[in-house]
């Protein structure tokens, strides 16, 4: 398990197997790969992030992820894997972490809290110091994501 401070300096843990913290967790995040690029949202207020949000009452974490994807960019995904858990014990949040695959973006007539899909070829080395850049993009989920998905070859 890996344990470190969020950009807000709350205590975040994060782990690379099934259900460390929750079986039921109520957040779900998505990290999207199109044709080589990486999808993300421009969330109004927080600014570009990965998709994702509140699992539904009655609903599965998986469909959330695929629903929230959708919603949030208007993207079809095409293959998703669950990849990890982290959570913030002060906030009571725990997020189950997919990495999917998209199949195609189609535009949509709104998305949500968001302004809609962008692809970027690479996220920025500082990230931290990006202000288009969502604080949840800023701490050690996406770091220790992109290594794990990195060393384990996952498609
Ligand atoms: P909405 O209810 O969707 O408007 O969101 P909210 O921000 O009011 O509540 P939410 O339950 O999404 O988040 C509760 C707290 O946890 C807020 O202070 C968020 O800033 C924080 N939080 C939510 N998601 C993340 C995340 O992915 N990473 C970090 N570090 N903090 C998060």
């Amino acid at each position: 398990m890996e344990t470190f401070l969020d950009f807000y300096q709350r205590e975040v843990h994060l782990a690379f197997r099934e259900d460390p913290f929750s079986k039921a967790p109520m957040h779900v995040w998505v990290i999207c790969r199109h044709q080589g690029q990486w999808l993300l949202t421009k969330h109004k207020k927080r600014g570009l992030e990965f998709p994702g949000g509140k699992v539904e009452e009655g609903e599965q974490p998986l469909d959330a992820a695929c629903r929230e994807v959708f919603e949030e960019t208007g993207a079809k995904v095409k293959t998703i894997h669950y990849i990890g858990q982290y959570t913030i014990p002060t906030e009571k949040i725990c997020k189950n972490i997919y990495l999917a695959e998209i199949d195609f973006i189609e535009a949509q007539p709104n998305y949500l809290e968001t302004d809609g899909p962008v692809l970027v070829s690479e996220l920025p080395d500082q990230v931290e110091e990006d202000e288009h850049y969502s604080f949840i993009m800023k701490d050690g989920v996406l770091r220790y994501c992109l290594q794990y998905i990195n060393k384990t070859n996952i498609e």
